[in-house]
């Protein structure tokens, strides 16, 4: 079973290789982070790690049994119990719930382990991929996102809203 773990320095190789495989696809969906991300690529996921250390997020990654790298799974804190949520999964595994099922577990661990009461998410209309996802794990759209936050483009944003019961369990 794969396994959401939380990023660490020796993710490094298996992300990248993730991102270089992917590149072309995700670049259908969302901006392509350019050349200089892939150039640069270690002191990025150096300034990750150092980020996600200072408290300003928690980032994740979805990994199978073999070490591939499937998925990323990234809050970012916002303050008041928010984060912004973003993600990403493999082609060579869409279409079969990934996202979806993550999402969902991201929500979970959004509550129980950080604490948080709303997450939002921003997406393309286009993306309408990623507005299933949101859709599907319980976020609802809650109005116009600016076009900056979307490489330019028209887009929405989505919230859900996080509640626990005594177990830890995400009821809402
Ligand atoms: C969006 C993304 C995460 C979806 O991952 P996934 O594991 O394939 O998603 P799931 O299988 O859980 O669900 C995908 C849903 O979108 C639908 N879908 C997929 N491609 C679609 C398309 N081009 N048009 C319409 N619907 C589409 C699927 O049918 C499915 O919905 P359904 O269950 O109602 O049939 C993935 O495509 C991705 O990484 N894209 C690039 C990054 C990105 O867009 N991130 C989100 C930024 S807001």
């Amino acid at each position: 079973m794969p396994e959401l773990q939380r990023l660490r320095a020796d993710h490094a190789q298996a992300i990248l290789a993730f991102e270089l495989a992917n590149r072309a696809y995700f670049a259908t969906f969302i901006s392509d982070r350019g050349d200089d991300y892939f150039d640069r690529f270690t002191d990025r996921h150096d300034a990750l790690l150092t980020e996600q250390d200072a408290g300003a997020g928690a980032y994740y990654v979805l990994v199978a049994e073999d070490g591939e790298v499937l998925g990323r799974f990234n809050l970012i804190f916002t303050g008041n119990a928010t984060a912004e949520v973003g993600y990403r999964v493999a082609q060579h595994v869409a279409g079969r719930g990934v996202a979806t099922a993550t999402v969902r577990e991201l929500c979970r661990l959004a509550a129980t382990r950080h604490g948080l009461r709303t997450l939002r998410a921003a997406t393309a209309h286009r993306n309408v991929a990623s507005q299933r996802v949101l859709t599907k794990a319980g976020f609802v759209p809650v109005g116009p996102a600016d076009p900056d936050h979307l490489g330019g483009k028209p887009g929405s944003w989505y919230q859900r809203d996080l509640a626990t019961d005594r177990a830890g369990t995400v009821t809402t």
